[in-house]
């Protein structure tokens, strides 16, 4: 039995790196092979390699080089790469995560081999479908044999679907794992020059809706601006963001404020920063889940998002992308209004450990076919317990 582990974009390497660590820390005789396979959508060191090194994920069996292009190219290159892998590892369970194009073609690859999908966090919903990632997301969950969520909100969209509750395992947010198990490594990361602890705000902003239209993202950028005169901002860039401040001529806006533009940060380097800042201003999806375990107020620079758990419970305001609405929000959060939140249930650094278990429970050899397996490998079929007895057996 082997289980196929998809990595492929930035947010991927945190949410699969606590369920590759649990898989490792229980494998056992006739537990499956665990195999890492890298889709390459993300391939600067800066996007990849600093997370494998941070989260310490091993080296990927397979790296696909699938890397950018228009969502056909990136998602056809990804379901044509992976397909060969498949046929070759013949794997029981292929595992995706998240919401990126790599989850859905590889998903979807996987599927059509008549291979197991497992989803890790399943059920997230915009409801917004000119987001590529809600195409994903609906996507995956249509194909996918289980289905592991992160939030109860999760749970009862899935259901709504008609998802029988068979495939769905709540089990709770492995990105916060990764969040928990990495903070003090975090927190001893010196914060850029300049800037000091509880004082200023993140910014962060890739969403195409945002970045890739010059009126929006000039209208963030101002914005921006104008809060980093109430409080410094540092501002690590997405390439994504980058490319199209300077294509559209925007770059130099950023001088006219108090602002720290940085190139995209490592894990640990990041988390250390939002950990430690006043305010968050973001329209990532993931970081609106590790503020409010973090309890940082955290604005959303976008009109829905697929982690209301977050508003609900936690310490998300949705303020859309309305530069006259995101000013108000920011400066009630830097006259000290901010939401106090709260902490969803299984946010507590052991949804991997979760997720591996049902893996390993679904996917482990039981321990009878154990004994017939070992010794038709060796030509013979003999009863379980005679093989049990061989001494020094494997079994
Ligand atoms: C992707 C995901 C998005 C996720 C984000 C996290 C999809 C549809 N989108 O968006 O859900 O929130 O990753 O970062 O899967 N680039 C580089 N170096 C890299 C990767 C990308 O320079 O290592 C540049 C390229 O110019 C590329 C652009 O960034 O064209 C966008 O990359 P892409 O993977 O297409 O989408 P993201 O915006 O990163």
């Amino acid at each position: 039995m082997k289980i196929l582990l998809v990595v492929g974009a930035r947010p991927n390497f945190m949410k699969v790196a606590p369920i590759m660590r649990a898989l490792a820390a229980k494998q056992c005789h006739g537990s499956p092979e665990i195999c890492l396979v890298h889709t390459g959508q993300h391939y600067d060191a800066r996007m990849s390699d600093s997370f494998f090194a941070d989260l310490q994920l091993p080296e990927p069996r397979y790296h696909l080089a699938a890397g950018s292009g228009s969502h056909a190219q990136q998602t056809g290159r990804v379901l044509t790469a992976f397909e060969p892998v498949c046929e070759r590892e013949s794997p029981a369970c292929v595992v995706v995560a998240g919401d990126v194009n790599s989850t859905l073609a590889c998903a979807l690859t996987a599927k059509k081999l008549g291979i197991d999908v497992a989803h890790v966090e399943a059920g997230l919903r915009s409801r917004d479908h000119s987001m590529p990632e809600e195409i994903n997301r609906v996507c995956t969950d249509a194909i996918s044999d289980i289905l592991f969520t992160t939030d109860t909100l999760a749970n009862e969209n899935l259901r709504s679907e008609g998802v029988p509750e068979h495939k769905i395992r709540f089990v709770g947010n492995t990105m916060i794992d990764s969040l928990l198990a990495n903070l003090k490594r975090a927190l001893a990361c010196p914060l850029p020059e300049g800037v000091e602890a509880g004082q200023f705000v993140v910014v962060t902003l890739h969403r195409p809706g945002n970045v890739d239209d010059p009126g929006a993202l000039g209208g963030l950028i101002d914005t921006v601006v104008e809060i980093s005169r109430r409080a410094p901002v540092v501002f690590p860039v997405h390439p994504r963001t980058r490319g199209n401040l300077e294509r559209f001529g925007l770059a130099g806006r950023l001088d006219a404020g108090d602002i720290h533009v940085l190139e995209p940060q490592g894990y640990f380097s990041f988390i250390g920063m939002v950990a430690r800042c006043r305010m968050v201003m973001t329209d990532s999806g993931g970081i609106q889940e590790e503020t409010t375990v973090l309890n940082i107020p955290c604005l959303t620079l976008r009109e829905n998002t697929e982690r209301p758990i977050t508003c609900i419970s936690g310490t998300n305001m949705l303020v859309g992308t309305a530069p006259a609405n995101i000013r108000t929000a920011a400066h009630a959060v830097l006259d000290g209004r901010a939401p106090r939140g709260s902490v969803p249930a299984k946010w507590d650094g052991k949804a991997g450990q979760r997720i591996a278990d049902e893996l390993l429970a679904r996917y482990s050899v039981p321990p009878s076919d154990r004994a017939v397996c070992h010794v038709q490998d060796r030509g013979a079929v003999l009863q379980p317990d005679a093989v049990l007895s061989t001494p020094g057996g494997v079994l």
